[in-house]
C-alpha cells in the first residue's frame, strides 16, 4: 500500500457477531427465525404490520443486553486518532459503533434507535417500542411510526456522501459483510476504479473476496485491532 490519507470503512453484521447479535445470513438462512423477505420489505410491513413492528421492537430491546466488542472499540480508536479523512459506513442497524465512541459514522441501512414517520417523514430518536402505535414526536399523528430501517427495494441513506468519500478514498476496508447486498457490495469495485487500495477483513472469504487486493480471514475481534495498530504505526 502506498501513501494513505483517506480511509473508507464498510462494516456489516459480522462486526457485531462477537457482541452476540445474529448475522443475517446464518447457516439456517434465517434472521432470528424469520425469512428476510417476511420482515425486511415494505410489502411485509403492509401485509403484517404487527409482526414486523414486534420483530424490530425485539431487536431494539436486545441492544440493551449487548456491548461493543474489540472490533468496534478499535475502529473508534482509529477514528479518534487518524489525521486524514475517515468515514465508517455501516450496514448495521445496531448502535455499537457509536457506543464504542466512533463519530465519523453513517448508517446506510437506517437505525433501530430511530423511528420514521409515514405521515410527515421526520426521523426521531427512539428507544421504546413502536408496536403499540405511539404518536410521532414531530407531527403528533398516532400510529404512523415505522422502524427507520432501509428495507429491500428502498434506497439506502446518504448515498451521495458515500459516493463522494469513495471517490476520495486511498484505502477501502470491508469488515464482516457477506458482499451479498447492493449497493454496498459494489463499493469495492467503485473504490478500485478510483485508485484506492482494498482490504477485506472477514471470518471467511465472501462473495466479493476476489475484488479485494488483500483478504484476511478470522474473527473481527482479533483482525480489526491488529489492523488498526498497523495503521496507527505507519
Ligand atoms: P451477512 O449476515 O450477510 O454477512 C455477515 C458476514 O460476516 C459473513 O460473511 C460472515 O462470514 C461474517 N462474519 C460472521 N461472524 C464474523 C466475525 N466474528 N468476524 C468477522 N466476520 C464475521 O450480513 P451483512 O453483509 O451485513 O440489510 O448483510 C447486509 C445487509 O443484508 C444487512 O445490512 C441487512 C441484510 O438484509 C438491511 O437490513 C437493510
Amino acid at each position: 500500500m502506498g501513501d494513505i490519507r483517506n480511509i473508507l470503512i464498510l462494516t456489516g453484521a459480522g462486526i457485531s457477531a462477537e457482541s452476540g447479535l445474529a448475522t443475517f445470513r446464518g447457516p439456517d438462512g434465517l434472521w432470528e427465525g424469520h425469512r428476510v423477505e417476511d420482515v425486511c420489505t415494505p410489502q411485509a410491513f403492509r401485509r403484517d404490520r404487527a409482526l414486523v413492528q414486534s420483530f424490530y421492537d425485539q431487536r431494539r430491546a436486545a441492544l440493551a443486553a449487548v456491548v461493543p466488542n474489540f472490533a468496534h472499540l478499535a475502529l473508534a480508536r482509529l477514528d479518534a486518532a487518524w489525521p486524514g479523512e475517515l468515514l465508517i459506513v455501516t450496514q448495521n442497524v445496531d448502535d455499537l459503533h457509536e457506543r464504542a465512541g466512533a463519530t465519523r459514522l453513517l448508517h446506510m441501512h437506517g437505525e433501530l434507535m430511530s423511528a420514521l414517520c409515514l405521515a410527515c417523514g421526520a426521523r426521531s430518536r427512539w428507544s421504546g417500542d413502536l408496536g403499540d402505535g405511539p404518536a410521532c414526536p414531530a407531527c403528533a399523528a398516532a400510529g404512523t411510526l415505522r422502524p427507520d430501517i432501509v428495507w429491500f427495494g428502498e434506497i439506502p441513506y446518504q448515498m451521495e456522501r458515500i459516493e463522494a468519500a469513495l471517490g476520495r478514498a486511498d484505502l477501502f476496508v470491508s469488515i464482516g459483510t457477506s458482499g451479498a447486498v447492493y449497493p454496498a457490495a459494489g463499493f469495492v469495485q467503485q473504490a478500485r476504479a478510483c485508485g484506492a487500495a482494498t482490504l477485506e477483513l472477514n471470518l471467511e472469504p465472501s462473495a466479493g473476496s476476489a475484488w479485494f487486493e488483500e483478504t484476511r480471514s478470522g474473527p473481527a475481534g482479533a483482525l480489526v485491532p491488529a489492523w488498526v495498530d498497523e495503521m496507527l504505526a505507519r
